[in-house]
């Protein structure tokens, strides 16, 4: 949720802020600026809109070989001109960006009013760039520290300074913020994808940690307040950059229309690096040494409790339905953004599970900490490596997903299911599940690539089906126990890129209210597995019919739909063994999402109103 950039060296800023700044934008795209230091001092040019809007607009002599830029999603503030980052204070000598949430800026804001500061921005950041320019400590990290020191929230900021023409000042809490070593230059950014064309040696700010960025190299220090009237002292710390392994091109479309698109299609790849290493084929269970936790550590466990947001909550649905059939122990999902709100009882012997591609996900982190706090085992199932929650969590399993840019997420969220069953089997196997139901299950799970690879080949037949529900303004999409977040995780996809009112629902509510919506114009897509329940959820969708309510089944082959076969779409998926079936019936559910967000001639990765990481509340 917004993106920060920061260069200094021998080479003009502007492009390359520019370019990192299009790295990032999957962070947050209604508005976007640059500032940079020259020796004419700070130049601003900021604007609402996309940032090839910005490079459009930018004056031909933007010199200077310092500077700073900010991809914005708006929070405090619409997404205005006068909003965009860098904010500066002023006399126009100090320029800010910042991502993340000042708490207490609407009382700053009135402090500089009083103070005679004419704030021009409706922004929390604003007030950064004020306080700074404010200090009169003798450093820039001073000053910085100083106003650091006021502010109650999270904060990754980068700030320039006309007095100090030689560095850039950064600082995280809450909010990533990395340090590229270049050449006899650095870069700065909240997000690999923005440094990894210049360099793979790069250092990640802990929370808490400053640093100063010059063209030669940084310092890093944590700030100490040493009176009661506000001045700080700065401690060195000794953190170093290291190598990142990285392909540069993981940030690359290629040849794909979308980032979406190249991850769907990624999936079979990336399906076998979560399942790599981790399958005991011999014993028929998981393998994942990350959990710090030995078989009589898995088996004192009572109860599973899993949190997550959006979609990562949904396949959290899914995940304890495999935990409660596979290993016999209660199990459920929470939307991570609503747990800590309701004073949650936290046991001894529940394993808390946090999933987040991202890692970065506040109401998550959040809950991590509320179960943390209370003294819970709490393990990760995240996607980015050194991520908050990653740092945060007592163990866990890396998702092996690689870089996932698209809004919508896909091959991030295949990986979390597999994370699960191979989870769910370790947990089954140090209980009831037997060696042979084992064996089965890793053999489910290592055909699950090959399989993932069958769905997406047949995209041209899905691509058809989702023009015709694309039509539709209104779209249903239901299933049953293990079916349902299925049709969750469909009508989530579908909705947020395409803008089409999606509603999930169990197939056997249907019948208790929502059935009254069922028309010719309202399509359905239902999710009807070969399992104990297919005769009843074709029963339901009979009902459907009856109504005229058009009908895509996403079903195995062999499925009997009677007479329906007559009228209804079918859409059949490999038969995998039933407690995987979930992610198989996911797949083509991606596909009509992407295909009905095409026809509309949406942007794909930059569906309105969302950005990819949510780190605010
Ligand atoms: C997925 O398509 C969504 N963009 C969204 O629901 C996402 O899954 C959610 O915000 C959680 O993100 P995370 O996995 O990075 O924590």
């Amino acid at each position: 949720m917004c993106g920060i950039v920061g260069y200094i060296g021998g080479q003009q800023a502007a492009p390359l802020l520019l370019e990192g700044l299009t790295r990032l934008e999957h962070r947050g795209y209604d508005s976007a600026g640059l500032a940079v230091l020259g020796p004419s001092g700070v130049r601003v040019a900021k604007q609402a809109g996309r940032v090839r809007d910005l490079g459009d607009g930018l004056p031909k002599r933007f010199t200077g070989k310092i500077g700073i830029g900010h991809t914005r999603w708006a929070t405090h503030g619409p997404a205005t001109d006068a909003n965009a980052h860098p904010h500066t204070d002023e006399s126009g000598r100090v320029a800010v960006v910042h991502n993340g949430i000042i708490d207490n800026a609407a009382a700053l804001r009135l402090e500089l009013a009083d103070a005679g500061v004419e704030l021009v921005s409706d922004t929390d950041t604003e007030v950064l760039a004020h306080l700074v320019a404010r200090s009169t400590a003798d450093t820039l990290e001073a000053r910085t520290a100083e106003a650091l020191a006021r502010v109650e929230g999270t904060y990754g900021i980068a700030v320039t300074h006309a007095d100090f023409p030689d560095r850039i000042v950064v600082a995280r809490n809450g909010s990533p913020l990395i340090i590229g070593v270049g050449k006899n230059e650095m870069h700065v950014a909240s997000d690999l994808a923005a440094l990894v064309r210049y360099t793979t040696t790069v250092a990640h700010l802990a929370d808490g940690e400053m640093a100063t960025v010059t063209a030669d190299g940084f310092s890093t220090y944590l700030v100490r307040t040493i009176d009661g009237a506000g001045h700080v002292g700065l401690a060195a710390t000794d953190r170093r950059a290291s190598e990142v392994e990285i392909d540069p091109s993981s940030y690359d479309a290629g040849e794909h229309d979308s980032f979406m698109h190249k991850e769907m299609l990624e999936q079979p790849a990336r399906a076998e690096a979560v399942l790599r290493g981790r399958l005991d084929e011999k014993f028929g269970t998981g393998h994942l040494g990350g959990l710090n936790l030995d078989a009589r550590e898995l088996r004192a466990i009572k109860r599973v409790k899993i949190l997550g947001c959006g979609s990562a909550y949904y396949v959290g649905q899914m995940g304890a339905a495999l935990i409660e059939e596979l290993a016999r122990i209660p199990a459920d999902a929470e939307a991570a953004s609503e747990f800590r709100y309701r004073n949650p009882i936290i046991e001894p012997d529940t394993l808390y599970v946090a999933v987040s591609q991202s890692g970065e996900t506040i109401d998550t982190l959040l809950a991590v900490q509320e179960i943390q706090r209370k003294g819970g085992f709490v393990i990760g199932l995240v996607n980015v490596v050194g991520s908050a929650i990653a740092r945060e969590v007592d163990g866990g399993i890396y998702l092996h997903a690689g870089p996932e840019v698209a809004v919508a997420s896909t091959k991030a969220l295949t990986n979390m299911f597999l994370a699960f069953a191979m989870l769910a089997v370790q947990l089954g196997r140090v209980r009831d599940l037997s060696i042979s139901d084992g064996r089965r299950l890793i053999a489910g799970l290592n055909a699950i690539p090959g399989q993932v690879a069958e769905v997406l080949g047949r995209e041209e037949e899905l691509a058809e089906v989702a023009r015709e529900l694309a039509g539709a303004e209104n779209l249903f999409f239901v299933g049953r126990v293990r079916g349902f977040p299925v049709a969750r995780e469909g009508a989530q996809k579908f909705k947020e890129i395409s803008y089409r009112h999606a509603e999930a629902y169990q197939t056997s509510e249907l019948k208790h209210g929502p059935l009254a919506l069922i028309s010719p114009e309202v399509p359905t897509v239902a999710i009807v597995p070969d399992d104990e329940l297919v005769e009843r959820n074709v029963a339901a969708l009979h009902e459907i019919a009856a109504r005229g309510g058009p009908l895509t089944v996403v079903t195995h082959a062999g499925v009997d739909l009677g007479d329906l076969e007559r009228t209804a779409r079918r859409i059949d998926v490999p038969r995998s063994e039933r407690e995987l079936d979930p992610i198989l019936l996911t797949i083509p559910l991606q596909v009509l999402a992407y295909h009905a967000a095409l026809s509309l001639g949406h942007d794909i990765d930059k569906p309105r109103n969302l950005a990819k990481s949510v780190t605010v509340e």
